[in-house]
């Protein structure tokens, strides 16, 4: 099983020509409403991929239609809390070219509190996973918690913060950026490469060019090229992959076979619009033609 405490927004999409530059005001051409938050957008292309996946997370008053609909994507939703004030969303501004500029108001995302995680990861074990981003509270706690208990324990450091990466780093086995993350750890650590930072494994996501695995431990590296397609909204491609891949490593497959399924989940998400509800299908990931 995997567990994923994970972000809740409702993602707000505004469609304008160009991203807004500091003091420009622009009229949008399109708004649409659909459901988000990396970690539901995870939670969505783990289970795309046939896992089983339990999302833990809250939401405020006004979020019941978002669990309904992650309900609904075949995600278990039993645990999820409601709690007073709004929940999470994100301003999602995407330009002609498919490229965004985000920002999240947090709201029950963030008043997570120690006892629910404690909670939440009573049953957790050493077959479990626990995938976690940083869009929510408690996040060191849960990672120490389910590395105590042998589980699998995965970060995806986005949206990015060094302080939080270096506080949770020593309870991760597998860590998840891009590659401007990437940058800034071998930065902020001062290192001259991640394999010294102590995490057994580490995908790094470099948007249209693909992305790359290190397994330190087994001393592997494995290069994906990215695939050309029509871009139409980038958002929630990272969450794709990193979410398609650990589903599939969780499963047994073999990190070549997995890392290219993942970046054909991620190449087809680019083509539609949206984020949770824009995340393929199992079925139309392995159909899709690379040769397109
Ligand atoms: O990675 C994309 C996600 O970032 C969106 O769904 C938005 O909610 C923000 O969390």
């Amino acid at each position: 099983m995997i567990y994923n405490i994970g972000s809740i927004n409702a993602d707000y999409f505004y469609n304008v020509s160009h991203i807004p530059r500091p003091g420009e005001t622009l009229a949008a051409t399109r708004v649409e409403r659909g459901l988000g938050g990396k970690g539901v957008n995870q939670s969505v292309a783990m289970k795309n991929a046939g896992s089983s996946v339990r999302h833990l997370g809250a939401v405020g008053e006004d979020g019941e239609w978002m669990v309904e609909k992650l309900s609904s994507a075949g995600v278990d939703t039993a645990r999820i809390v409601s709690l007073s004030g709004p929940s999470g969303h994100a301003i999602i501004t995407i330009a002609d070219d498919g490229e965004n500029a985000i920002t999240i108001f947090p709201g029950a995302n963030r008043l997570i509190d120690s006892d629910q995680v404690q909670l939440w990861l009573a049953t957790i074990s050493a077959t479990d996973w626990l995938v976690l981003q940083n869009e929510t509270s408690q996040q060191r706690l849960a990672a120490e918690l389910a590395k105590s208990r042998g589980a699998r324990v995965v970060y995806s450091a986005a949206p990015f913060d060094a302080e939080v990466v270096a506080d949770i780093l020593p309870f991760i086995d597998f860590l998840c950026v891009n590659e401007i993350e990437a940058a800034a750890l071998i930065n902020h650590f001062n290192v001259k490469s991640l394999n010294n930072l102590g995490v057994n494994a580490l995908l790094i996501t470099h948007g249209s060019q693909g992305a790359v695995y290190h397994n330190f431990e087994k001393k592997l590296e494995i290069t994906v090229k990215g695939i050309p397609v029509q871009v139409v909204d980038t958002t929630g491609a990272g969450d794709t992959f990193c979410g398609y891949f650990i589903a599939l490593l969780s499963q047994g497959k073999d990190p070549l076979a997995a890392l290219n399924i993942a970046n054909k989940a991620a190449a087809l998400k680019v083509t539609k619009l949206g984020t949770a509800d824009a995340i393929p299908s199992l079925v139309d990931v392995l159909d899709f033609n690379n040769e397109r």
